[in-house]
């Protein structure tokens, strides 16, 4: 039987500034843990990401520095790539939309789309700032209808997660001079989403898979009405609209932005030699494709993307599953580097580990519901989890071996109850663990890769292998082995959530291969003559003074 194929996608970061927790916690990280596991469970997986460059959010920030947009986007497009690195989040591409293989595949959407009715052309009013140009988007700061906040833009809500038509804002001013905007005629061309709501409908409502709050939201907004939406604008840096009549136009970044999981992996696929492969992944029927993103992104992916496939004419699969999380804060705040409210990302890598990190995010991922990090929180369960548990049982039971049986495993004549049960035991956990990632539970995944340290240090306990040691060897024997067997199981259970520790782990250890390469199944291996190596502490605890340092720096703490 062939492997199943999947394409794991991380919402395209833009290229105009640090990423913050909330987005490692809203996509990459869970979308790098899914990647991990699926490939370790023998999938075929590719795990696809990039820069975003185009849009407001990138001339916005570029002018607002006075650096050309080029050299502004090359730099935040080489900034990720080093953070993603630090981050140990490993996509197997981080490209970008500014490439001319991008710009191609998205000007032939366009021209499919309106070769088949789904864009129509139409003179319409924008706002149009006096001291500026034509606004939209973030050039544009109004009044979200939905929620009533000030601070929405022309196309979003970033307090409310709506999308919005720029029409649809009251109280419109200019974000970049703060002057009140005039309605100016002009011609745009228009995504007919409303004509393709019916086989949207059909579609989402047959994912009995996603979850809830996903399919609501984009059920909940065709039960509103879908509605035409403008996709060019008038900016100068972007994909150029491909006709005649249309100059100085280019494609709203929310039409090329979503193409880019394709052109970005036509540029994987021509770096290995065989581009091929690209469509080999998106026009395969069998093949899983999987969005990971936050909560504001959700629209894009449940609705206005899929409704681009729908109505074009390659045939491109569409999203298996939209894996859309909730906000993710700061202490309960939302991150704003303006007003302070943030953690600066290089040196967080500089005090503490990168599993930690990925442990705690993972802990508190705001899969259902908005989530924070919390700075005591993180301490709580790096020391009492991390430390403690995990750190603890992986210690105990080297250096046990390593102290007293110059580290070689020794083997055991015969098993009894307790090691048969830990056995039975471990490989439900496991198996809970599996059905987890299946369903994106990854909170309750690495939760469950807890409890096989958990399990095993109460195992260790219970087995006194201190005692047994003189009176019982054969017992103690028997507890050392299947302990060891239990870390295998451990290792490979760490591998997605902490891939570094896995690794060391595996290293120590002295298991056969490489971990990245050990299959995902609860077979275990037997140990004959099996050396270890010279154990280390894996994780230090934090301590009070560190946190006290870093909430110090939150404004409202000091
Ligand atoms: O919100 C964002 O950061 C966007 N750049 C996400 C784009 S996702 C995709 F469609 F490319
Ligand atoms: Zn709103």
């Amino acid at each position: 039987m062939s492997r199943e194929k999947i394409i794991v996608t991380g919402a395209l970061p833009y290229a105009n500034g640090p990423i913050h927790f909330g987005h490692i916690a809203g996509a990459y990280l869970p979308a790098d843990i899914y990647a991990r596991y699926k490939r370790a469970a023998g999938s075929d997986v590719i795990f696809i990401c990039g820069s975003d460059e185009h849009g407001v959010a990138i001339t916005f920030a570029a002018e607002k520095e006075g650096v050309p947009y080029q050299e502004y986007v090359d730099r935040w497009h080489e900034e990720h790539k080093k953070f993603f690195k630090n981050l140990n989040i490993e996509f197997d591409y981080f490209g970008r939309t500014s490439l001319p293989e991008h710009h191609k595949l998205s000007q032939q959407f366009f021209t499919d789309l309106l070769n088949n009715g789904f864009i129509k052309a139409k003179e319409t009013t924008q706002h149009y700032c006096s001291k500026h140009r034509f606004l939209a988007d973030r050039y544009l700061s109004g009044t979200c209808p939905y929620c009533g906040k000030i601070g929405a833009r022309g196309d979003e809500c970033p307090s409310c997660g709506r999308w919005l038509n720029a029409t649809d804002l009251s109280a419109v001013k200019c974000a970049l001079c703060g002057s009140t905007t005039e309605l100016k005629e002009t011609r745009h061309w228009f995504l007919q989403l409303q004509a393709l709501s019916p086989k949207l409908k059909e579609w989402l409502e047959s994912k009995s898979d996603w979850r809830e709050g996903v399919k609501k939201f984009a059920l909940s907004m065709i039960e509103e009405g879908l509605k035409e939406r403008a996709i060019t604008r008038d900016l100068s840096w972007g994909v150029p609209v491909p006709l005649g009549d249309a100059k100085g136009k280019v494609l709203y970044v929310w039409f090329d932005a979503p193409i880019g999981y394709i052109s970005i992996t036509q540029e994987w696929a021509d770096t290995t030699g065989k581009p091929g492969l690209c469509n080999d992944y998106w026009q395969d029927k069998g093949c899983k494709l999987i969005h990971f993103m936050g909560k504001d992104n959700i629209p894009f992916h449940a609705i206005v993307w899929p409704a681009m496939i729908m109505g074009q004419k390659q045939p491109y699969i569409l999203p298996a599953n939209v894996v859309g999380n909730e906000f993710f804060h700061l202490e309960g705040r939302k991150f704003s580097k303006s007003e302070g409210w943030y953690i600066d990302t290089d040196l967080f890598f500089k005090k503490f580990d990168v599993n930690s990190l990925r442990y705690y995010l993972s802990r508190v991922l705001p899969e259902t519901s908005d989530s924070s990090f919390y700075w005591r929180e993180f301490q709580k369960l790096h020391n009492t989890e991390l430390a403690d548990i995990y750190g603890n049982f992986v210690n105990r039971l080297l250096t046990f071996i390593q102290k007293y049986f110059d580290g070689i495993v020794p083997a055991p004549k015969k098993l009894q109850k307790i090691d048969e049960e830990l056995i039975r035991g471990i490989g439900e956990v496991f198996e809970s663990l599996t059905n987890q990632l299946e369903s994106f539970e990854i909170r309750d995944g690495v939760s469950s890769m807890m409890d096989i340290a958990r399990i095993g240090n109460k195992y260790f306990n219970d087995s006194a292998p201190w005692a047994t040691k003189k009176d019982d060897p054969d017992r103690c024997a028997a507890t050392l082995h299947t302990s060891m067997q239990l870390l295998y199981l451990l290792a490979i259970a760490t591998y997605p959530f902490m891939p570094s520790i896995a690794e060391t782990v595996w290293k120590m250890a002295r298991f056969s291969g490489d971990v990245k390469d050990a299959k995902w199944s609860v077979a275990l291996p037997t140990f004959i003559k099996h050396k270890i190596e010279e154990p280390r502490v894996l994780f230090k605890k934090i301590e009070d003074s560190q946190i006290e340092e870093e909430l110090g720096k939150l404004p409202s703490s000091k």
